[in-house]
């Protein structure tokens, strides 16, 4: 299993509903590590190339106004399988269908605002983090096991 990173968008409902906080501090003790980390006002031509498979659909009107209404924090997340880690981290697209434990099961009911996106494949995953953070936004950064820690202490 390969390390990959991941595009996460905090959607305008988990700001409003201050839930950032939360979702982020979930991904952090499941062992996730935080490559890049930043708020971003959507504007139409942005949401429209995310959402580029949903833009003929009914409903997509009222989904871009959903996520233009305010800031997302966007994220990209790294580890072994974080792709698919995270997509079963999120659960399905309607919350009303996750189970308990998933972040859309355990914070929301609808299938708007479902609070987090999450890219849907490796091959996504790539241009999603392309598209939301420049080069020199993303670190990569090792993981010490006795950083900051009375051992690390003893080292001094
Ligand atoms: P999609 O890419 O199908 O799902 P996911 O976010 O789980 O990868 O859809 C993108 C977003 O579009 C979804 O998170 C919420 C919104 N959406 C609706 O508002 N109504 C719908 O019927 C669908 C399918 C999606």
């Amino acid at each position: 299993m390969a390390v990959e990173r991941t595009l996460i968008l905090l959607k305008p409902d988990a700001l409003q509903r201050g839930l950032c906080g939360e979702v982020l501090s979930r991904l952090e003790k499941r062992g996730l590590q935080i490559a890049g980390l930043k708020m971003i006002q959507l504007d139409k031509a942005k949401c429209d190339e995310h959402y580029a498979h949903l833009v003929s659909k009914p409903f997509y009107p009222k989904l871009a106004a959903f996520m233009t209404s305010a800031p997302v924090v966007a994220l990209v997340a790294e580890g072994v399988d974080a792709v698919n880690v995270l997509r079963a981290m999120c659960g399905p697209t309607n919350a009303r269908t996750a189970l308990p434990g998933t972040i859309r099961g355990d914070y929301s009911l609808s299938t708007q605002y479902n609070i987090i996106h999450a890219s849907d494949s490796l091959e996504t995953a790539h241009k999603e983090v392309a598209r939301f953070f420049k080069k020199e936004e993303l670190h990569a950064w090792k993981r010490a096991m006795d950083a900051f820690t009375a051992a690390d202490d003893e080292k001094k």
